[in-house]
């Protein structure tokens, strides 16, 4: 008795092992993946697309001097870059730590200016 026991749970066992084995024979092939876009943009606190290179500052009248120099090296490019490194250089979380808005005016907060003193900058 005990080994028809033995040979219904084998043949069982065997029967589920080529079932597994036809059913992944037979199962369909997999999904092309999705195409990525292009253009990955990194995640970022707030949309902030690149000006076009050649962009001037929309301040006319600075207070500060590394904000002044970028812009008149560079433009708003480079203002941008000289204003990352300075928030990275001051351990600053966020741009919009000091501005309200980001492009394309970057309008300051009120107390923009101030934070930007107090931290260190020129
Ligand atoms: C500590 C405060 C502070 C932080 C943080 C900060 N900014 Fe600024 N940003 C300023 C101030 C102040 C000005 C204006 C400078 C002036 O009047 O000379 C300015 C000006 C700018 C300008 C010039 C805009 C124009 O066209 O006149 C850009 C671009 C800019 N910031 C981008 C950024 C970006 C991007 C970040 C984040 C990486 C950032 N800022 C983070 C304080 C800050």
């Amino acid at each position: 008795m005990r080994s028809l026991w033995v040979s219904v749970v084998f043949g069982a066992v065997v029967a589920i092992a080529l079932g597994a084995v036809r059913s992944s024979a037979d199962a369909p092939k997999p999904v092309k993946p999705i195409e990525k876009p292009d253009h990955v943009t990194p995640p970022t606190e707030a949309p902030d697309l690149d000006p076009p290179s050649g962009t001037p500052c929309v301040r006319r009248d600075f207070k500060t001097e590394l904000v002044k120099n970028a812009c008149a090296a560079g433009g708003q490019k480079a203002a941008k870059d000289a204003m990352k490194q300075f928030q990275t250089d001051h351990k600053i979380k966020a741009c919009l730590a000091c501005h309200q808005k980001l492009a394309p005016k970057y309008e300051l907060k009120a107390d923009g200016l101030d934070q930007f003193h107090k931290a260190g900058g020129k």
